[in-house]
């Protein structure tokens, strides 16, 4: 869960603190508005009462009121109640919708495989949605919530924050002001995925709902490892780490890049063969796309992981997780908590007048609050997050297919390509599908 803080302010002051230029940082606390009353507060409602929906919640609350949650795990549903003075609990999304008319603002918190439904029934029933990362389980699915945001005239921000991190701005800021040289590559390393296995089925435990978990998802045995917190490490319902933290690290890729719409080319390759009857999702890959400005993006698995709280370090030499920038004229790294080039001029020098400045966000939920209340698109806005999403299944279909794929970002689909095109999207239980919702 991220320890998010409470008041801005002192969040910046932290940020700047650590390491960012004295010019930048200076910049940033100089434009920080004053932080607003706590006036209108919305009812939030919670839905998927994890780790992440908690942590969400919890700072939502600095904005309105969680006044209920949802959740198919029993005993979930109950801590998060208790955690939120008593909010009303509920067990079927739908229900909760119907019911909870006064509720403005939902907080998707659900495994990737339920995101999209959930979504989709929240927009429809006029809430606006802080929805996690990433934001989609396929392609097709986040064409269908970019369609259904604009027709419900909704406000719906992904839970990419690193959008509203100071030093990825800053590094997209400088990259697309050429103070790299011309871009050539952009390389994003990620954690690499769990492969283990195999893994037995067990009996479902009373307070769970396999049944509804496993949502439009083909229907299977209980197995303890495929539902709370390690569904990341499968195909059925998640991309593994190439959407977990492709999320985070190619949406920042595709900012500095400044082509958001998407690659023309993808290919892929599996590093590591899956074990029989265990994790399913490719755990360590690398993908290889290219833009049509000519920027070639290498995406690579460490072979790091984080699942141990982030403190899992790769083989000596290796890159961290983050994302590399390297132009003609020098390189820039950046990831959490660390920004670096190559010549320190590259980070020193000042913005000038006329030079490209991004969106400014510091404060991710924040951000999708004052969307709900002006009305404006947030910064990672559900086309954003589309897109940096479908970057990930991109690479997750060439690495599956282990070949060449291209791609139009126009029209969203593969040229001549009937196989990679099948693959765009899923099937659905008839139980759980977009007609169910
Ligand atoms: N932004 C970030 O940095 C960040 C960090 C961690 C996780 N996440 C994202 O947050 C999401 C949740 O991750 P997590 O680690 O908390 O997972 P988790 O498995 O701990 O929690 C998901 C919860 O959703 C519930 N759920 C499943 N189907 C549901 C349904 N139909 N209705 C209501 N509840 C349902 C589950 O029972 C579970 O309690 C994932 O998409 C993940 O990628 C984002």
């Amino acid at each position: 869960m991220l320890d998010l803080p409470l008041n801005r302010r002192d969040a910046l002051k932290s940020v700047v603190a650590a390491g960012l230029p004295a010019w930048f940082g200076a910049e940033l606390l100089a434009a920080e508005e004053p932080p607003k009353k706590a006036e209108d507060k919305p009812k939030i409602a919670l839905i998927g009462c994890g780790g992440m929906g908690r942590g969400d919640a919890n700072n939502a609350k600095r904005f309105g009121t969680i006044v209920a949650v949802c959740d198919v795990d029993s005993s979930r549903v109950a801590q998060a109640s208790k955690q939120f003075d008593g909010a009303k609990t509920y067990s079927d999304f739908r229900k909760l919708l119907d019911a909870e008319k006064d509720v403005a603002v939902v907080i998707n918190g659900t495994p990737d495989h339920w995101h999209t439904l959930v979504n989709l029934a929240a927009l429809k029933a006029g809430k606006d949605v802080y929805s996690e990362k990433p934001l989609t389980l396929t392609i097709d699915e986040g064409k269908r919530v970019v369609a259904a945001v604009k027709q419900h005239k909704r406000v719906l921000q992904t839970g990419s924050q690193q959008r509203s991190d100071a030093r990825f701005r800053l590094a997209c800021e400088i990259v697309r002001n050429g103070r790299l040289g011309k871009l050539a590559t952009v390389t994003t390393v990620l954690p690499q995925g769990l492969n283990a296995g195999p893994f037995k089925p067990a009996p479902v435990p009373k307070e769970l709902d396999w049944d509804t978990w496993q949502g439009p998802t083909v229907e299977t045995e209980y197995v303890p490892e495929r539902c709370h917190f390690s569904f990341r490490y499968w195909s059925e319902y998640s991309g593994g780490t190439l959407t977990d933290w492709g999320a985070h690290h190619n949406d920042i890729a595709l900012w500095g890049i400044g082509s958001e719409s998407g690659p023309e080319s993808v290919e892929g390759k599996l590093l590591l063969k899956p074990v029989a009857g265990g994790y399913t999702a490719p755990a360590a890959y690398e993908a290889t796309f290219t833009y049509a400005n000519g920027v070639v993006h290498k995406c690579i698995s460490t072979t790091a992981n984080t699942v141990t709280g982030g403190a899992a370090k790769g083989k000596p030499g290796e890159m961290p997780h983050g994302v590399k920038f390297e132009g003609a004229d020098g390189w820039l790294f950046v990831t959490r908590g660390k920004i670096e080039a190559s010549k320190p001029e590259i980070l020193n020098d000042k913005f000038g007048e006329k030079d490209v400045r991004l969106p400014v966000s510091n404060d991710h939920m924040g951000n999708f609050f004052d969307s709900v209340k002006s009305r404006k698109a947030p910064i990672c806005n559900a086309e954003v997050g589309h897109r940096s999403a479908s970057v990930c299944h991109l690479a997750g279909i060439a690495v599956q297919l282990g070949r060449k794929l291209k791609w139009d970002p126009a029209k969203e689909e593969f040229v001549g390509d009937k196989e990679a095109n099948a693959l765009v999207a899923r099937e659905q239980r008839k139980k759980w599908s977009y007609e169910t919702i």
